[in-house]
């Protein structure tokens, strides 16, 4: 009897401290209700329904008044992209954008992929969903969500989408894409409540996959959609079969990343430092206030007060485009702030770039969209998700011109599964949309490494 009681007892404990353990693996949540005024009675509205991008000639009228309106400024002499876009430069994207682009054209494109809206805790999500075409018979496609950030959208992985449901190389997985708007960006309804941060759209994000059907998916992101995707994975760690992203700076840093910072320069093996990561990571270490200072004004902004300068920009198709582009400028490379024109066409069009500006004068989500950083910052830097490791198989692409850049020993203390991490050859911040193949085939080499790494333990 008393064996059999002690033999109940460590069962019951080592069972107690299995699910404990994998609780405190498991980042919590609870429903939201974004809708305006209080939440109607009855059925929830599950449906979804096509959505088509549209526009008309009174939306393009009141655009060009506003822009053949605009009072221009001189830029200082030789001042470059330094104290924000060029003037003289931003007079010549208004004039391509007033003259040469052609938005009906660009929405013709955008509708090249279906897109569907369904209603998520009271708010209209918007995503385009892409299924392979003539996929062979016996092969199934591989679910992929791609999350966008600020202040891009969907149209950020326009190019990447073909590459993943139409893979060229027979040997590549063929995916199926579903790329959402955070809501408030794009054609996703603005919450109207307070409180909507990172956790919130993982929440939402997650009801949205179950509603289309799938069990499990990989998920990919940069910028916001980094977060996004990560609280994704720490809510329901069994859905996600791999998380692939490309911007990942420490929002913790625990001691190994301390030690990295103060030893790695003298020990650079013992951490793992590479020549590139010692001449990213010093400089800014050494001058961390002044650093940090230059290029985080707009978060501080975002973060406090978006409703008031976000007026303006929503008022302002010009000042909406220098807003916008200037990140496309300097978060590509922190190089273009020293040239006349940003860089900008080095490594985007103006076609794509209008586009996704457009996304955001059209919808009239600038405001919502720097909410976004004021809900996930006025919570404090000390949330749950923040604090706790993520345990589900990820692969991260190294780009050499990202904003913070994280070598591997850092992405590894979050990401306890890091399968793989990528050196990448070329490409900054918006990288999916600069470098589609690159990120596509890095996209492909991890889910692949995923795939086999479960038949072999099968
Ligand atoms: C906001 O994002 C930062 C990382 O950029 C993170 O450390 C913080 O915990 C987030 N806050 C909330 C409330 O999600
Ligand atoms: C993906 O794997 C292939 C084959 O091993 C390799 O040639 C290619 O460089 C890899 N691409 C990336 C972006 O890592």
């Amino acid at each position: 009897m008393f064996t059999e009681i002690l033999l109940a007892l460590v069962v019951g404990g080592v069972v107690y401290f299995l699910v404990q353990r994998s609780k405190r693996h498991q980042l919590k949540s609870e429903d939201g209700w974004w809708g305006e005024g209080t939440p109607m009675a009855g059925e929830e509205d599950l449906s979804i329904r096509p959505y088509t991008v549209q526009t008309d000639d009174e939306e393009l009228e009141d655009l060009y008044r506003r822009i053949d309106q605009t009072r221009p400024f001189p830029s200082l002499e030789d001042s470059q992209f330094n104290y924000g876009f060029n003037s003289h430069y931003l007079q010549k994207v208004v004039t391509y954008w007033r003259r040469d682009f052609d938005w009906r054209r660009q929405v013709e494109k955008l509708n090249k992929f279906p897109h569907y809206k369904t209603n998520i805790e009271g708010i209209d999500v918007h995503y385009v969903h892409v299924r392979p075409k003539n996929l062979p018979e016996g092969v199934t496609a591989v679910p992929l969500l791609m999350v966008h950030g600020w202040p891009g959208s969907f149209y950020e992985f326009y190019r990447m989408i073909p590459l993943l449901t139409q893979p060229s190389n027979p040997d590549d997985i063929v995916f199926e894409v579903v790329c959402p708007s955070i809501p408030g960006y794009g054609f996703s309804e603005a919450p109207h409540k307070k409180g909507f941060d990172s956790v919130c759209a993982a929440r939402v994000f997650h009801k949205l996959m179950k509603r289309l059907g799938f069990q499990q998916f990989y998920a990919h992101g940069g910028d916001w959609g980094w977060i996004v995707t990560t609280n994704m994975a720490q809510l329901e760690p069994k859905i996600i079969k791999g998380l692939h992203l490309n911007f990942a700076p420490p929002s913790k840093p625990g001691l190994p990343v301390v030690l990295s910072i103060m030893l790695g320069r003298s020990f650079p093996k013992l951490f793992g430092f590479n020549e590139h990561d010692i001449q990213r990571i010093y400089p800014v270490v050494q001058n961390l206030v002044v650093e940090s200072v230059k290029e985080s004004g707009y978060m501080h902004i975002q973060a406090t007060k978006p409703d008031t300068v976000g007026r303006a920009l929503n008022d302002s198709p010009v000042g909406l485009a220098a807003y916008i582009l200037e990140k496309f400028s300097t978060w590509t490379d922190h190089d273009f702030r020293n040239l006349d024109d940003g860089g900008l066409t080095r490594k985007f069009s103006l076609d794509d770039l209008l586009t996704n500006v457009m996304i955001y004068w059209t919808s009239g989500c600038i405001i919502s969209s720097m909410r976004f950083y004021k809900e996930n910052f006025s919570k404090g830097l000390d949330q749950p998700h923040s604090k706790m490791p993520v345990h589900v198989p990820t692969g991260y692409a190294c780009f050499p011109n990202e904003l913070m850049h994280t070598p591997k020993l850092w992405v590894q203390q979050k990401y306890r599964e890091l399968k793989t991490f990528t050196p990448m050859a070329r490409g900054g911040h918006f990288a999916a949309m600069e470098e589609p193949e690159l990120m596509a085939q890095d996209i492909q080499n991890f889910t692949k490494m995923i795939l086999r790494s479960q038949l072999d333990t099968m």
